[in-house]
């Protein structure tokens, strides 16, 4: 029997009732209570909550390095077991480069020590993405050498160059100064217009959701569960009352009880 090839209606990732616990012989800890959300091929999907909501725990559910004590995690249909090639992840930390080799060589290196490509090919795809990501001109550098917002796009640069079902990100920008913030999300949107991938994408920003996200979950305080799910506004509204009337009413949602 043939797998269903995921489409427009057919969901890339569905999560089902998850519920992630930290298990030891002292304590269970439930950071997710019954989880639901679907994401389709091409979003932009925002995982939203305060802090201790589970949204890491949920996104290393998915990148396949923590089981759901209830409930299912599908990507094309499949069950995810084991972390994978397909789901690639970004962190908010700045240090996830191999600090003893270039920014050309983080990112060939996934790819080779993957198997998804080699030789000739890995140094191609890996220049393709770091130019994608501005950083041509500091391909034989250093992660030494780069700033932070610098290190962090050589990880989205290697994330994208993976060519991952789904590019998993883990408030990113959190660590950036305003500014620099602003500059990444505009270069991810605008990255995502060239490719159209598939990103879920953890915030604690309300801002930031409003951004960057076509859709957005909202989580409720610890043990998560869902609030909503809201549709964000096309980007030509940002700086709108349109924009401040979907801050208000995720405010109130996220906070009046
Ligand atoms: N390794 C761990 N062992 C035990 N408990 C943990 C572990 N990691 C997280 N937790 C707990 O699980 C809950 C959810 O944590 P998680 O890191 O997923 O939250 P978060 O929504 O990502 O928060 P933040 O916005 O601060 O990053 C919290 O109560 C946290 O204390
Ligand atoms: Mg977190």
């Amino acid at each position: 029997m043939a797998l269903a090839t995921p489409g427009a209606d057919v969901p890339l990732l569905q999560v089902q009732g998850v519920t992630l616990q930290y298990k030891t012989s002292e304590y269970v800890v439930t950071a997710t209570h019954r989880v639901d959300f679907d994401v389709y091929s091409s979003e932009r999907y925002v995982l939203l909550g305060p802090s201790g909501c589970g949204k890491s725990t949920l996104l290393k559910a998915i990148g396949g390095y923590l089981s759901p004590s209830e409930g299912t995690i599908r990507l094309k249909g499949r069950e995810v077991r084991e972390p994978g090639p397909d789901r690639m992840m970004v962190f908010q930390e700045f240090d996830q480069l191999l600090p003893w080799k270039t920014v050309q060589e983080n990112v060939a290196f996934a790819l080779t020590a993957s198997g998804k490509a080699s030789g000739a090919e890995a140094r191609d795809r890996a220049a393709h993405y770091i130019e994608k990501v501005g950083l041509a001109k500091f391909a034989d550098s250093h992660p030494h050498m780069l700033s932070g917002g610098m290190k962090q796009r050589v990880a989205i640069a290697r994330g994208m160059a993976m060519e991952p079902d789904v590019l998993l990100m883990d408030e990113p920008y959190a660590a950036l100064d305003a500014l620099t913030r602003r500059r990444m999300q505009e270069e991810l949107l605008q990255l995502w217009d060239d490719t159209r991938f598939t990103v879920l994408f953890v915030t604690h920003s309300i801002e930031e959701a409003i951004r960057i996200g076509t859709r957005i979950l909202l989580l409720s305080p610890h043990p998560g569960q869902v609030k909503a799910e809201l549709n964000s506004i096309p980007p030509a509204e940002l700086g709108t009352a349109a924009q401040a009337e979907l801050e208000t009413r995720i405010n109130d949602m996220l906070f009046v009880h």
